[in-house]
């Protein structure tokens, strides 16, 4: 039987924007965030405190990550997690308020290099600290392995190479590890064949799918995910995205078409699809761009 509730995790302000070429106003993502969260998704990835100079687009997460927090308008029960590559990004995190934080390694050594400057192993090794200081706070642990089914410069990647990576972030206290298909090379057998490397190392519960659409497999991904008992779903607005370090990888999932899915499927997710189009309608008018989501299209033209 598949999962009578899935728990979204919008991704849209953080993997979304972050390889946007044109600048977009911090006002601008905290509206985002904030339209996100009216939407009912319990957690929106809010931003990344990652160097500038790698990624520009976050250079503003201690500013975004505030106002969020401080706002007025901010709804109890929603998570805020932000991307923290190193300490250094930790504390300007912690310092933000940041309540969860997260982590991200790779299951393939070249992306590992291209992303974050450093092998899996150093990066791994660069997170104990973090992860220490996290559980001294009090602040909730995410983890990421990118490139799971293939990576772009190394090509197919073996589910036990994704399962060995699993197996250090959880053992570094990840309450639960986010599975990227970077990508979005997968299909459904490859995506479940790396799902059952995973579960066999950490309980199903503690696994997201994190796809992004490039060859639009994403939502059989996610079916296919559903039927082993991942319940947990990285997605973006408008199918926004993609990794400034993984050449020719598109946006992820796009909320909309992910809700559709699940709705269609009986499975709650708490989302207001009217709110969530709203939102996806604010963010594409700056970008000046139309949705990639299809169900979006469709309920947006009827
Ligand atoms: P580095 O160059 O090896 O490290 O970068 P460094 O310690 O030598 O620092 C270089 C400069 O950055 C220094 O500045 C540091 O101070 C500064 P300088 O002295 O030259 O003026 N710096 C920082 N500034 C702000 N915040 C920080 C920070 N750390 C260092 N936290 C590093 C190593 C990891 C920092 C760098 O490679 C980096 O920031 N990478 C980020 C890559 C990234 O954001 N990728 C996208 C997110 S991951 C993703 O999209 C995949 C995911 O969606 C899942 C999937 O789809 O697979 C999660
Ligand atoms: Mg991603």
């Amino acid at each position: 039987a598949l999962p009578r509730r899935v728990r979204l995790v919008e991704v849209g302000p953080r993997d979304g924007l972050q390889n946007e070429a044109t600048p977009v106003a911090t006002a601008v993502k905290i509206e985002l965030i904030e339209r996100l969260a009216d939407a009912g998704l319990p957690a929106v990835e809010a931003t990344s405190f990652v160097s500038p100079k790698w990624v520009p687009q976050m250079a503003d997460a201690g500013d975004v990550l505030r106002a969020v927090l401080a706002s007025p308008r901010r709804r109890p029960g929603v998570d805020f997690p932000v991307l923290t590559p190193n300490l250094r990004g930790f504390e300007a995190a912690l310092a933000a308020g940041a309540r969860e934080v997260a982590i991200f390694a790779a299951a393939s050594e070249r992306f590992s290099q291209t992303n974050i400057n450093c092998s899996i192993a150093d990066s791994l090794a660069r997170f104990a600290p973090l992860a220490d200081a996290a559980k001294a706070h009090g602040l909730r642990l995410r983890g990421y392995v990118s490139c799971v089914v293939g990576c772009p410069y190394e090509g197919a990647v073996a589910p036990a190479q994704v399962a060995a990576v699993v197996r250090e972030l959880a053992a570094l206290g990840c309450y639960e590890i986010s599975l990227g298909d970077t990508i979005g090379v997968g299909t459904p057998r490859a995506v479940q064949r790396m799902i059952e490397a995973c579960a066999a190392v950490v309980p199903v519960e503690r696994l997201a799918g994190h796809y992004h659409d490039t060859y639009g497999m994403a939502v059989a991904n996610v079916y296919a995910s559903l039927e082993l008992g991942v319940a947990t779903f990285d997605a973006a607005i408008g199918g926004l995205g993609g990794c400034p370090y993984a050449a020719g990888a598109s946006g992820n999932v796009a909320t909309e078409d992910l809700v559709y899915l699940l709705h269609g499927l009986g499975i709650a997710t708490g989302v207001d699809m009217d709110l969530l189009l709203d939102a996806g309608t604010f963010i594409l008018a700056h970008l000046r761009r139309e949705p990639l989501s299809k169900a979006a299209r469709a309920l947006l033209a009827a």
